[in-house]
């Protein structure tokens, strides 16, 4: 699944998951995510966790970008994740940042072993900002909270910060296995919401103007409400 030369791998608009996707219509909505923060914070860690249910200890630093997809059930809704897993290293921050445009949702990790990876939250956040939609939704997640006894990074500094930037936030595991599902389920949900609000008060968003990219079947024509 790495890739070894970053410039071949897929376009940032997913032409490789198109290509391999695009014959799968199986599903009612596509949600196009983003895991980024610090290089070792536990990115990889925490993807390959919630996807394949596993977890190694060795590091083996990504290489660009990657991505796994996982459907999800909500509402009787099927509900395409295409989760895409950003090197932490600033090498790769001009390829990684081309992937921003068109992410419903980004989690945005830190690792609580680690205050330089907590300090640099604030400057991923911006990254954010400068390079995605502004609808995207962003939650806060302290990783490595297995950790206890080498923790430098308090809940509540984690909490303040999350309320700062108006994210959400969670305390994880991908070693443990704690909060991982939850953490993807909550960005799911949050997107949905918006998806909901944006169809009440837009209706020009269900004519799928900046929302075009959010599902690929059906179109949101058909469906006026969001049944997230
Ligand atoms: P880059 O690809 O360089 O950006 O790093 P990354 O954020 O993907 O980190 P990665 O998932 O490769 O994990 C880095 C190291 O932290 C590895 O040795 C993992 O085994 C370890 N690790 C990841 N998550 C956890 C966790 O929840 N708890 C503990 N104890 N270790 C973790
Ligand atoms: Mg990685």
């Amino acid at each position: 699944m790495r890739h070894e030369a970053p410039v071949q791998m897929a376009a940032p608009q997913d032409t490789k998951f198109s290509q391999k996707e695009s014959s799968d219509q199986n599903f009612d909505y596509m949600f196009k995510l983003l895991i980024i923060g610090n290089s070792s914070v536990g990115k990889t860690s925490f993807l390959f966790r919630y996807a394949d249910d596993a977890f190694t200890s060795a590091f083996v630093s990504t290489v660009g970008i990657d991505f796994k997809v996982k459907t999800v059930y909500k509402n009787e809704k099927r509900i395409k994740l295409q989760i895409w897993d950003t090197a932490g290293q600033e090498r790769y921050r001009t390829i990684t940042t081309a992937y921003y445009r068109g992410a419903m949702g980004f989690l945005l990790m830190y690792d609580i072993t680690n205050e330089e990876s907590f300090n640099a939250v604030q400057d991923w956040s911006t990254q954010i900002k400068t390079y995605s939609w502004d609808n995207a939704q962003v939650i806060l997640a302290g990783n490595k909270c297995d950790m206890e006894d080498e923790r430098v990074i308090s809940t509540e500094r984690g909490k303040q910060l999350a309320e700062q930037l108006g994210f959400e936030f969670f305390e994880t595991s991908a070693k443990d296995n704690i909060n991982v599902k939850q953490t993807f389920e909550q960005l799911v949900d949050i997107i949905c919401d918006r998806m909901s609000e944006s169809l009440e008060t837009n209706p020009a968003v269900t004519a799928g103007k900046p929302n075009t990219k959010l599902t690929e079947n059906p179109p949101p024509l058909q469906e006026p409400n969001c049944g997230c």
